[in-house]
């Protein structure tokens, strides 16, 4: 029997309009909007694409937003001091700068010059820490949008063998701190494979729920997926396809019509975890306006 199709847009805008609400509902108590801030820094399409699609979402939810575009020679210490001002802005709730910056700024210095409590991307240290320890936090966009796919999927992690394709720091890594936890919806046995595991399909084959976010077109075949598992294909790749207008198409890591035969369920690229990641940063950015109310009552 062929995947049951995971719908990522459906339910992602089933939680832009729970945030919407809560948005509006916070608006009528305080006369507070939820302010977001993106940094692009240099002329990546991808990146500006991105930018675009999440500042069309504040637009959609009527939250604050800006968007700082800065040449690809901007310094490490310009983009600090642009990073400090977004700090002490009141009506900046969130910051997120785009990832991959150039190569000649240092990434980490860069995001550990946002305010912890700004840090809506949940890349900051001190948010990273608290995550990997089971500590409320900021989730990252990406991971937080695949836990919450499984939840209205009605797809329960507990106990089940994850296996985790990617160990880069926005999902592979949290991903797999996520769905470890003894909370609700985690506490699954977790396996992360990567560049230097050996054979890559004989832990994909065990897995019940498969996450595959290796930036590879189409690596994950059909014969690599236990039958009924779950798949989760974070991808995005660009691939050259001269039978369509635009000359190429958008495919994910897993090869979606091998693996729609074996997989119990799947997401597909794109429509799956993409839209996911733009309402979990809303999510986000509506929890850091709350943060700070109560860090400013409580200072009062
Ligand atoms: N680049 C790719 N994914 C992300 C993300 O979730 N946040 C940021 N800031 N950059 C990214």
């Amino acid at each position: 029997m062929p995947a049951q199709i995971i719908n990522g847009r459906k339910i992602s805008e089933e939680i832009k309009k729970e945030v919407k609400q809560k948005k509006e509902a916070l608006f009528n108590e305080t006369g507070i909007v939820p302010g977001l801030a993106f940094i692009l820094v240099g002329d990546n399409p991808a990146s500006q694409v991105y930018v675009n699609m999440k500042g069309k979402a504040c637009e959609e939810l009527g939250f604050y937003s800006v968007t700082i575009k800065l040449p690809a020679q901007t310094t490490e210490d310009e983009l600090i001091e642009k990073i400090k001002t977004l700090n002490n802005d009141s009506k900046i709730h969130g910051i997120l700068v785009q990832l991959p910056l150039p190569s000649h700024i240092d990434e980490q210095k860069i995001l550990q010059a946002i305010d912890p409590i700004k840090d809506v991307d949940g890349f900051h240290p001190v948010n990273v820490g608290k995550l990997v320890i089971g500590l409320d936090t900021y989730l990252p966009c990406t991971p937080a949008g695949i836990q919450e796919l499984l939840k209205r999927s009605d797809i329960n992690p507990s106990g089940k063998h994850v296996v985790v394709v990617g160990r880069s720091n926005i999902v592979g890594k949290p991903i797999a701190n996520i769905l470890l936890q003894k909370r609700d919806w985690a506490n699954a046995t977790v396996t992360v494979c990567h560049t230097g595991t050996r054979d890559i399909a004989y832990f994909t084959r065990q897995a019940d729920i498969l996450i595959v976010a290796m930036g590879k077109p189409e690596f994950i075949k059909g014969d690599m997926i236990k039958p009924g598992a779950v798949v989760i294909d974070v991808g995005v790749n660009r691939i050259d396809d001269p039978n369509v207008e635009k000359g190429y198409r958008i495919v994910g890591d897993v090869h979606f019509e091998s693996a729609f035969e074996v997989a119990g369920a799947i997401t597909p690229v794109p429509g799956g975890v993409g839209p996911m990641t733009i309402a979990m940063l809303m999510k986000n950015t509506l929890q850091a306006a709350l943060n700070q109310i109560k860090v400013k009552e409580l200072a009062n």
